[in-house]
């Protein structure tokens, strides 16, 4: 790949970005696939967004991904926002088409492609109890919902939180939302939990959402932390003969569906894998 005049650019805009590593893994695709595609992270703060958005539409990006704080907030700035980004209330990814900006979804969708692959589970016959109401939660709970799995109780720390997004998700199937104190009782009866909180990222990597005695063999616990890798939750989950999934891939693959946007090319989803492992070490 030739970085010269043709060059199409791609990349991140976040506040901070420093920690990133999409750069890595969607550069490294594209050179396994040869694409003529580069990928930089911007530092954006929140009041320069809309001059950062309506730079890039003139300097003729292709797209980008769009993290924390402006996935929200960006959508003011687009020409578009595609249904599964209306519907979860977020946009991560940008795609520019004829010189229009659609807002894009992919992390629902990536959180699915991941865990179906990776554990091949079948949706339509789960019980989910979905830990957490914020962005994650929103993203991956309409995944699930529209997947068609069984129910989803959204247990949260803000009972409040986990009814709104209860409501949201109930045109697609059974839902409610709970505060944390009834976590045990739900996860009785559960076959899949889903933790989207940053409860256990490093540093805290001692603390779990929710009383390791609760959880049981007859099910699959789902970490959407990434650092680290293996999180107390996942630990005590296996110890008690509960099997696990961890966050890494889904951060894969909402990158994985981005950049099939961008470039209409599958991704090279084993490459991508490969340096996430190794810059995750
Ligand atoms: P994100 O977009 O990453 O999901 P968010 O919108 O800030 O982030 O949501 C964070 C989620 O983690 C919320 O569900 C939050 O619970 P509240 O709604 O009660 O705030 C949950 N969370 C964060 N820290 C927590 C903690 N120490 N204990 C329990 N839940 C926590």
């Amino acid at each position: 790949m030739r970085l010269d005049a043709n060059i199409r650019k791609t990349g991140l805009i976040g506040h901070p970005v420093s920690h990133s590593k999409s750069p890595e893994m969607i550069n490294a695709a594209y050179q396994k696939q040869g694409l003529p595609y580069i990928y930089l992270a911007y530092d954006v703060a929140p009041e320069d967004l809309k001059q950062a958005v309506e730079g890039m539409r003139a300097l003729g990006f292709r797209g980008w991904n769009v993290t924390v704080p402006h996935k929200v907030t960006v959508m003011d700035h687009l020409d578009e926002v595609e249904e599964s980004a209306r519907l979860i209330g977020a946009v991560n990814t940008v795609m520019v088409e004829e010189g229009r900006l659609i807002g894009i979804n992919t992390d629902g969708a990536g959180y699915l492609r991941s865990l179906v692959t990776e554990t091949g589970i079948d949706p339509a016959e789960q019980q989910v109890v979905l830990i957490g109401a914020g962005g994650a939660a929103r993203a991956v709970g309409y995944a699930l919902a529209r997947a068609g799995v069984q129910r989803i109780t959204v247990v949260n720390r803000t009972e409040t939180r986990a009814q709104e997004l209860a409501a949201r998700l109930k045109t697609w199937t059974e839902t409610e939302g709970v505060g944390l104190d009834q976590a045990g009782e739900k996860l009785q009866g559960a076959s899949l939990l889903v933790q989207t909180t940053s409860v256990g990222m490093y540093p805290d990597t001692e603390a779990c959402p929710v009383d390791p005695t609760f959880l049981h063999e007859g099910l699959l616990v789902s970490d959407l932390i990434y650092h680290p890798r293996d999180t107390r939750l996942m630990r005590e989950a296996r110890t008690r003969g509960a099997r696990v999934h961890g966050g890494l891939g889904m951060l894969l693959h909402q990158g994985a569906l981005a950049y099939r946007r961008w470039t209409g090319q599958e991704a090279p989803t084993e490459t991508m894998r490969e340096i996430l492992e190794e810059a995750l070490k």
